[in-house]
């Protein structure tokens, strides 16, 4: 008789072939914006795909394909005022007809949500380049997701890639209110799977009875806000080690910050490109890289992104990043150059 765990870890593996890791990116282009729709208070939600006419097919979205992606992909979407943010991709896996966004508007953030709120309508063209991936769905036979407001975006495909392969999966979604609690609809033919938690009618979300005991055939997934996040970290501290797979969307609070005063200055050898810099106090080493004329990728430049990740040769490395995993880290051999720094005052980095 077949295990059926290990059939579901079969078909995972299996689709875990095209995986986009986070050192590849494929696009690098102009996206229309195919449709707009509120799908909560304060979300809309953006289809993105070929400029009509492009490509083979000569309708919007019908055009060359996009490149395919797996579930936890984000795009970077450049905005005309110079911001770059990143959208989780949360359409059917690997669509590459078409990319679904969701964009929360955020009055206290640094503007762009709000510029795409109030400027982008269907039709509007966007800059977008990707896809990426930080948060790979990884084979196991059983899941437990967590999502706070608008972090069930990149939970949704991995949903579907976790019903598709039979997997025994579960989801926790909380969020401020009922309305303001994205793609519902989406979720309601999973019947029990889902446990939806508005804040106003249930108060926090109750983690230690959806998690419960550590489970060594389960892996979690979370994406939300910091305080959910740092919340089911504490949970799963006494789970096996890479249980728990996060996402964030803003950098670790409690971080050194990267320009301070009290950084000590450091040697950066850049070794493919024969040069040296000196990085003062108040540069981070991707402004230096940038200042000196290297071409290095960045987005975020909160070390939350993983866009600027550099293979590390020679150094120690002061890691202040939100991204890495623990083993990443320990390896030391990559680094994300807009917030990290070095701890013996000289990096040789393959650059
Ligand atoms: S630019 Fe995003 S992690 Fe460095």
């Amino acid at each position: 008789m077949t295990d059926p765990s290990a059939a579901v870890l079969d078909t995972l593996t299996t689709t875990e072939a095209g995986t986009a890791s986070r050192h590849e990116a494929g696009f690098d282009g102009t996206l229309v914006v195919l449709s707009r729709r509120n799908v909560a208070a304060g979300v809309v939600s953006l289809e993105l795909g070929p400029r009509s006419g492009e490509g083979e097919g000569g309708g919007e979205g019908e055009g060359e394909p996009l490149p395919a992606w797996r579930p936890g992909a984000h795009i970077d979407v450049v905005l005309p005022t110079g911001i770059t943010r990143q959208y989780s991709l949360c359409g059917p896996a690997g669509h590459t007809s078409r990319w679904r966004i969701a964009v929360l508007r955020e009055p206290d953030g640094r503007g762009g949500s709000q510029w795409i709120h109030d400027n982008v309508h269907e039709g509007t063209e966007l800059r977008v380049r990707g896809p990426r991936n930080n948060f790979p769905l990884r084979p196991a036979a059983r899941y437990l997701f967590v999502g706070g407001g608008i972090g069930i975006t990149p939970l949704l495909p991995m949903i579907a890639e976790a019903e598709a392969a039979g997997a025994d999966w579960s989801l926790l979604y909380g969020g401020r209110t009922h309305a303001s609690m994205a793609f519902l609809p989406e979720l309601e033919p999973y019947g029990e799977r889902v446990d939806v938690r508005p804040q106003d009618q249930h108060g926090l979300p109750d983690l230690a009875g959806f998690l419960g005991d550590p489970d060594p055939s389960a892996l979690v997934y979370c994406c939300g806000p910091a305080g959910l996040i740092d919340a089911v970290e504490a949970r799963c501290a006494s789970w096996p080690a890479g249980s728990l797979n996060v996402e964030r969307f803003a950098a670790v609070t409690g971080q050194q910050p990267v320009g301070g005063e009290n950084n000590p200055p450091i040697e950066v050898e850049l070794r493919a490109s024969g040069m040296t810099l000196t990085v003062p106090p108040q540069l981070s080493v991707l402004k230096a890289v940038e200042h000196a004329g290297v071409p290095v990728l960045s987005s975020c430049e909160e070390g939350i992104c993983g866009s600027c990740e550099t293979a590390v040769i020679e150094g120690e490395i002061d890691h202040r990043d939100s991204l890495l995993t623990e083993d990443e880290r320990a390896a030391g051999d990559t680094m994300l150059i807009c917030v990290s720094r070095a701890r013996g005052g000289r990096l040789v980095l393959d650059l």
